[in-house]
C-alpha cells in the first residue's frame, strides 16, 4: 500500500477535482494583498514573531506552545521522531504512519469499523505516540472532544491532526486551547480553507517541553515570508470570523451533495460526514472511479487508506452546480452496470 499516495496524484488536466480537499474560491483581498506584498521584502531572512504570535493568540496559549512549520505535513515528519512505540488510528491521512515509519518507530495500526460508523473505539494500549485525525481525513467523522482528550496518558504523545477543524462551524471538537490535556499535541493547517496548499502553511499547539524538543530538529526558516504573512493575515479575528461563514456554506454545500447521493442507486453513503469531503461506498469501486474520469470527474481512490478497499470513494464537496453535474454522471456510469 503506497502511503505516500496523496490525492493530488488523480487529478489531470481537464478533469473537474473532486479529488483534493482543498477550496478552491480565489482569495479574499486581505489575505492576497499581504501575501503579495510579502514579495517586496524577500530579500530578508523570515520573521516567525509576529505570525507567531498572532497563532498563539488566536487559540489563547503562550507562544512557547506554538511551533510554525511548513504545513501540517511538516509537523508529523518533526513528530515523528519523538516515537518509539506508535498507534495509528485508521483510516487516516497517511503521513503520520508514513512519517513514523521512516524514522523507525514500531507502528500498529488501530482500524476503526465502517459498521459502527467509523466511531472512536481505541481501549487501553500501551504505546507512547498516539495519532488521529478529528474531523478524520477521509471518512469526515467528527469525534467528541472527551472521547480524545481520554486516550491522554502521562508518558505518551497524542497527537491530533485538525487539519480541517476549521470545517465544523465553531470547531465542537477542536482540543486546540486545551492546556490540561497531557501530551496533547494539535496539528493545524491553513491550507485548506484557505486553498493555499502550494504555500505550505500549519503549525502545531503543544506543552512547551514538546515545542522545544521537536523545536531542535526544524531547519533554520522553515517557513516563507509569504508563508508568514499569510498566517498572520488568517489569525486574526475577522479571518477567524470568515472561515465559520465559510463552514456554514460548506454544510450546506455538503448537504445538497449527501441528499443527492442518497437517491443514486448502489451509492451508500457511511456515518455522519461532517468535514469538506465525504465518503461512499459503491461495488465495483475501480470500475466506477475509471467510469467517473472519462466522464471528467477526478475522485479520490479509498484503497491507500488502510482500513478501505477499492469500493470505497472520497468525493470533495463544491458548489452545489458542481454537485450536480457530478452526481448526474455517477447515476449514468451506476445505472450502466445494471444495463451490462
Ligand atoms: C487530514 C490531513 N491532515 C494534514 C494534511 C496535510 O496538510 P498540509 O497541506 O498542511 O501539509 C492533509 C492533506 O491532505 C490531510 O488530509
Amino acid at each position: 500500500m503506497d502511503l505516500r499516495f496523496h490525492g493530488d496524484r488523480e487529478l489531470a488536466s481537464g478533469l473537474v477535482d473532486l479529488a483534493v480537499n482543498v477550496r478552491t474560491a480565489p482569495l479574499p483581498a486581505w489575505l492576497a494583498e499581504p501575501i503579495a506584498a510579502s514579495l517586496a521584502d524577500l530579500s530578508r531572512y523570515p520573521d516567525q514573531g509576529p505570525a507567531r504570535a498572532a497563532v498563539a493568540a488566536r487559540h489563547g496559549r503562550p507562544v512557547e506552545e506554538v511551533l510554525l512549520t511548513a504545513g501540517a505535513s511538516e509537523a508529523f515528519t518533526l513528530l515523528a521522531r519523538l516515537a518509539s512505540t506508535a498507534l495509528v488510528v485508521h483510516p487516516q491521512y497517511t503521513e503520520p504512519e508514513a512519517a513514523l515509519r521512516a524514522c523507525g518507530a514500531r507502528v500498529d495500526r488501530h482500524i476503526l469499523r465502517a459498521d459502527n460508523g467509523f466511531r472512536l473505539d481505541v481501549g487501553s494500549v500501551p504505546h507512547d505516540y498516539l495519532v488521529l485525525g478529528n474531523p478524520t481525513n477521509p471518512t469526515s467523522v467528527l469525534h467528541p472532544a472527551e472521547d480524545i482528550a481520554r486516550l491522554a496518558r502521562p508518558g505518551r504523545l497524542l497527537v491530533v491532526d485538525e487539519a480541517f477543524a476549521d470545517t465544523v462551524p465553531g470547531e465542537p471538537a477542536s482540543l486546540a486551547a486545551r492546556r490540561d490535556v497531557p501530551g496533547l499535541v494539535v496539528v493545524r493547517s491553513l491550507t485548506k480553507t484557505w486553498g493555499l496548499a502550494g504555500l505550505r502553511l500549519g503549525y502545531l499547539l503543544a506543552p512547551p517541553g514538546v515545542v522545544a524538543s521537536v523545536a531542535q530538529h526544524v531547519p533554520p526558516w522553515n517557513v516563507s515570508t509569504p508563508a508568514l504573512a499569510a498566517m498572520l493575515a488568517c489569525a486574526s479575528p475577522s479571518a477567524v470570523a470568515a472561515e465559520h461563514g465559510i463552514a456554514i456554506e460548506l454544510a450546506g454545500q455538503r448537504a445538497h451533495l449527501i441528499a443527492a447521493l442518497r437517491q443514486v442507486p448502489g451509492v451508500t453513503v457511511v456515518g455522519e460526514p461532517t468535514s469538506s469531503f465525504v465518503l461512499i461506498r459503491v461495488p465495483d469501486g475501480t470500475r466506477v472511479r475509471r467510469a467517473l474520469r472519462e466522464r471528467g470527474f477526478a475522485v479520490r481512490r479509498g484503497d491507500t487508506f488502510p482500513g478501505l478497499g477499492a469500493d470505497w470513494l472520497r468525493l470533495a464537496v463544491r458548489d452545489t452546480a458542481t454537485t450536480d453535474a457530478f452526481v448526474q454522471v455517477l447515476t449514468d456510469v451506476m445505472e450502466a452496470a445494471h444495463v451490462g
